[in-house]
């Protein structure tokens, strides 16, 4: 099993060591190569996913990703900043759906901004389209406005779109998932406004009937943001675009306490994936040695699960973060009174500890 190790920028070196860690504590042998990506790339050879980069990816059986992305590059031309690497990869590898669960762990409820009732036990799945949207749609640019009003000044401009096709083949994807849990799926779009909404409510609402053991509900992107933190537990499995996706999955992570505990999975349709934390670079505490490697080595049991069929190793890595959990140890991140304090290599030695 060939896996490509992709740490990137900001903690993203620290916690993919940790999940190394863990995987090679497994017993299996891995082949892991890895190579630069984001801007630690960019500053290697001036490219944010080089050539060597994008052909590892492309040739490996599963990718583990760290984070990219630094102020430090905010200034480059876009095609150059670190994030390009993950958007890259996600094209050119049609990585098309994304994975994003929000679990609020029981030991964690008081790491919660929510009120304990409203997050305990919180299990809910967000499918987010990859591959197409406002993300990638043309044309975009900066251009001089004809607008009545305004016309001669700058203005910038992206385009919204989704095709049937693409709409068919995310919504199965959150249907089947569904299927495996409390079989609701909730669509999440903005039809009162967009057309690219219009058409994306109409195709779901299709699908559905495939799936007649499936209870299907649609919901405005602004009522679910406000949904989500009234009563996340209403929700199971909410399916919704690129940018929408983006914007909910990151409110859906901070309700359970602490992004630095959420995996994530992004799959083609032959479920060859890429595998990182939900969490960012963050730079502000990189090299601090505090980062939370939970996150990271949780997606290290999802590739283990969804790409390389080892199931029983998965189960064995999630069992070992329940085990450190209830022993008490937690990242800065997540600490609260009563509870020890420990070293972003504390975690991730304790986690191997705990896979014995
Ligand atoms: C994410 C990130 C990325 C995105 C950035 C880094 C391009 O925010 O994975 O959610 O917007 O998709
Ligand atoms: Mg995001």
């Amino acid at each position: 099993m060939k896996i490509a190790v992709l740490p990137g920028d900001g903690i993203g070196p620290e916690i993919v060591a940790e999940a190394v860690k863990v995987l090679k504590a497994l017993g299996p042998t891995f082949d892991l190569e890895e190579a630069p990506v984001g801007g630690a790339a960019y500053d290697l050879s001036g490219h944010p996913l080089p050539p060597a980069t994008l052909e590892l990816a492309k040739s490996a059986d599963a990718i583990l990703f760290g984070a990219v992305g630094d102020w430090k590059y905010d200034t480059l031309a876009r095609e150059l900043r670190p994030e390009q690497a993950i958007l890259g990869l996600r094209k050119h590898l049609a990585l098309f759906a994304n994975f994003r669960p929000a679990i609020c762990y029981p030991e964690l409820t008081a790491a919660s901004s929510l009120k304990p009732e409203i997050v305990g036990g919180l299990d809910i799945l967000i499918v987010r389209e990859l591959n197409g949207d406002i993300y990638f749609g043309q044309p975009r640019g900066i251009r001089t406005s004809e607008h009545a009003l305004f016309k001669g000044a700058r203005e910038g401009f992206d385009t919204m779109h989704y095709s049937e096709p693409e709409v068919i083949r995310i919504g199965k994807v959150a249907f089947e998932a569904a299927r495996k849990r409390s079989k609701k799926v909730c669509s999440v779009d903005k039809a009162n406004v967009l057309e690219t909404s219009q058409l994306w409510r109409d195709v779901m609402t299709k699908l559905a009937a495939d799936y007649p053991d499936v209870e299907l509900s649609h919901m405005y992107v602004d009522n679910a943001a406000m949904q989500l933190v009234k009563a996340p537990k209403a929700f199971d499995v909410v399916v919704t675009g690129n940018l929408f996706g983006d914007i909910l999955s990151d409110e859906a992570a901070m309700l359970t306490g602490s992004i630095g505990m959420l995996p994530s999975a992004s799959l083609d349709k032959n479920n060859k994936g890429l595998y990182e934390p939900s969490h960012g670079s963050a730079p502000d505490i990189a090299g601090k040695g505090i980062a939370n490697p939970l996150a990271t080595i949780l997606s290290a049991a999802m590739m283990l699960r969804y790409s390389l069929g080892m199931t029983g190793e998965a189960n064995r890595i999630e069992k070992a973060v329940q085990t450190v959990l209830q022993q008490g140890l937690r990242t800065a991140d997540i600490y609260t009174e009563g509870t020890q304090r420990v070293s972003t290599v504390q975690m991730g030695d304790a986690v191997v500890a705990a896979l014995a």
